[in-house]
């Protein structure tokens, strides 16, 4: 008798596992069943990516061509400075030194200017699809947060960057 009810037990944990497991399978089916959507965005990425080292230097946003001019606008350089202060300086040394993020320092100099006010302005985006700004992520771990720049806000960082690589 109580080996019956053993065996009683132990059909009812199976069916159980095999309920959870099935519920798991549904769950993978349900990915599947995403799968032509991420396909198809893969494909737009490969497609966006015909010109891929293009699009990845320039990354995802908005800014397709942002004109440098030297000297350096001062105004900038002042409004980029604090702007660093509040918002940046708590993750990113001005140095080549890590801290939660990339030291800055060369980082004008490592990517376009497209890229950089693309990445400020449009983060989410960037670390979930550019190459670059994901190789980041793996190395730092942790996922910029989003900072909430105008377009302003973010020329006048990248006037601060430059001025902080020594351009003149
Ligand atoms: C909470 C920490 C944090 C704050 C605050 C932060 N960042 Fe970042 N930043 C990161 C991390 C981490 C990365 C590396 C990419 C990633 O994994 O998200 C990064 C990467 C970058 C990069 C690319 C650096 C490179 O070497 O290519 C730029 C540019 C940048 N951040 C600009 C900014 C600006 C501008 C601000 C302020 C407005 C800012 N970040 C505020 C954490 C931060």
């Amino acid at each position: 008798m109580a080996r019956k009810h053993l065996f009683m037990v132990a059909l009812f944990t199976c069916s159980i596992i095999a309920i959870s497991c099935g519920s798991n399978s549904n769950s993978s089916n349900n990915d599947q069943s995403n799968a032509p959507d991420t396909s198809a965005s893969t494909t737009a990425t490969t497609d966006a990516g015909a010109g891929s080292a293009a699009s990845d230097s320039a990354g995802i946003g908005k800014f397709k061509n942002v004109q440098l001019t030297l000297p350096l606008d001062q105004k900038m350089i002042a409004s980029g400075k604090s702007i660093y202060d509040l918002k940046c300086g708590s993750c990113h040394k001005l140095s080549d030194e890590k801290l939660v993020g990339p030291g800055w320092k060369g980082v004008t100099d490592r990517r376009t200017p497209e890229w950089i006010m693309n990445f400020v302005t449009n983060t989410d985006e960037m670390i979930d699809k550019n190459k670059t700004a994901q190789s980041l992520l793996e190395i730092c771990m942790v996922r910029m947060p989003n900072q909430n720049l105008s377009d302003d806000d973010a020329r006048s960082v990248l006037e601060f960057m430059r001025k902080n690589d020594g351009k003149k």
